[in-house]
């Protein structure tokens, strides 16, 4: 039954949208907080500035502008979603999910709702977990949702995490294809939970619950080994690219736009350096929004849409990478 459904059911992408908070954070406000400046953080990342969210202003409530925007563009009732999916690291609060909170806001109420824990790669993840469950034949409006509030797990005194992030929402509304088009050709996703230590958020789980020990040990901001991350950043992203283009019969030189997880230029362009890839073919926003972690596709995505960069027909392939470690990769025609 699943067999033959996959075999029929192709899966796309029917509607996107973003949000982005109003205020801007720049090189030189850092340069004020922390010793560093805006020639370091822009040589040595590619970015200028991030949005950062308003200090009442939740990931599920930039999470359910996005949804919103993206069901407009689908031109789907909110009333239609089946499952709300929220990719996240920086849920309202551990219970209940961030997903049911977006349900609540747009209206959703035939949705059931979960929140997907994959860090940077959350979106990718989860577009993967939402095709899965279209091709059961059992899903038809599925929201894929990629939000973050990075601004509250950031420690504003460690000048070598805190000028990477930012705040914001991306979400797709992931269809069964009705009309022309392959949608998603092949996908690949990977984890290795040897390397949890080099990026993490140690306090607030059962590990360490939150106490005063945890709070004085600032365990409950990101704590990363940022150049270990950055080599195994590059090679498992360039290495999933070039697996999920092999898998779909396709040559780099078949892609039309690169849409990279943002977390540094230098990765984005040693990835696009290993396969001999134009960067003006690449999607890039980090330069003006930071590391907005799994919401980075999906802003960059609807960003590409919006502008008309991306175009039907398009082949698009996406890459990300993230805590635990995880990583994907998938390449759709749009
Ligand atoms: N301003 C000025 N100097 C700084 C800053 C800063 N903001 N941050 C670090 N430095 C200093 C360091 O202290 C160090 O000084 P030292 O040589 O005197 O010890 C020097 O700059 C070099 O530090 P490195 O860490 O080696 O710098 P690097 O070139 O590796 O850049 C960075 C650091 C930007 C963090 C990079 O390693 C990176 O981008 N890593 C990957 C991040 C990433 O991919 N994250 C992904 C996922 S996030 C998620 O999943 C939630």
């Amino acid at each position: 039954m699943a067999q033959s459904a996959e075999q029929t059911i192709r899966v796309g992408i029917a509607g996107t949208g973003s949000y982005l908070p109003e205020r801007i954070l720049t090189n030189d406000d850092l340069s004020k907080m922390v010793d560093t400046s805006d020639e370091w953080i822009l040589s040595r990342t590619g970015m200028s500035e991030r949005h950062i969210a308003r200090d009442d202003e939740a990931t599920s409530d930039m999470a359910a502008v996005a949804a919103q925007r993206a069901l407009e563009s689908a031109g789907v009732a909110a009333e239609d979603v089946d499952l709300v999916i929220v990719a996240t690291c920086t849920p309202d609060m551990i219970f209940p999910n961030t997903a049911c909170a977006v349900q609540e806001k747009i209206g959703a109420t035939n949705a059931y709702c979960f929140d997907l824990s994959a860090a940077c790669s959350g979106f990718l993840y989860g577009l993967e977990t939402a095709r899965g469950l279209i091709v059961s034949g059992i899903y038809s409006n599925v929201l894929v949702i990629g939000a973050e509030k990075m601004s509250c797990i950031t420690d504003w005194e460690d000048r070598g995490t805190c000028v990477l992030f930012g705040d914001g929402a991306g979400a797709v509304l992931v269809q069964p294809l009705q009309g022309e088009g392959r949608g998603i050709i092949s996908s690949a996703m990977g984890s290795d939970g040897t390397l949890g230590d080099l990026l993490k958020l140690p306090g607030g789980g059962s590990r360490f619950p939150a106490s005063n020990a945890t709070v004085n040990e600032r365990l409950h901001y990101t704590k990363m080994g940022g150049n270990k991350v950055f080599k195994n950043a590059v090679v498992c992203m360039a290495e999933a690219g070039q697996k999920v283009l092999s898998q779909a019969g396709l040559e780099v030189s078949d892609v039309d736009w690169l849409i990279p997880h943002q977390a540094n230029m230098r990765i984005i362009k040693a990835i696009a350096d290993r396969a001999a890839f134009p960067m003006e073919k690449v999607c890039t926003n980090l330069e003006r929004v930071g590391n907005i972690s799994g919401a980075s596709v999906p802003v960059a995505l609807d960003e590409a849409v919006r502008d008309g960069r991306i175009k039907r027909g398009d082949t698009i392939l996406s890459v990300v990478f993230g805590a635990g470690f995880t990583w994907g990769a998938m390449v759709l025609e749009w």
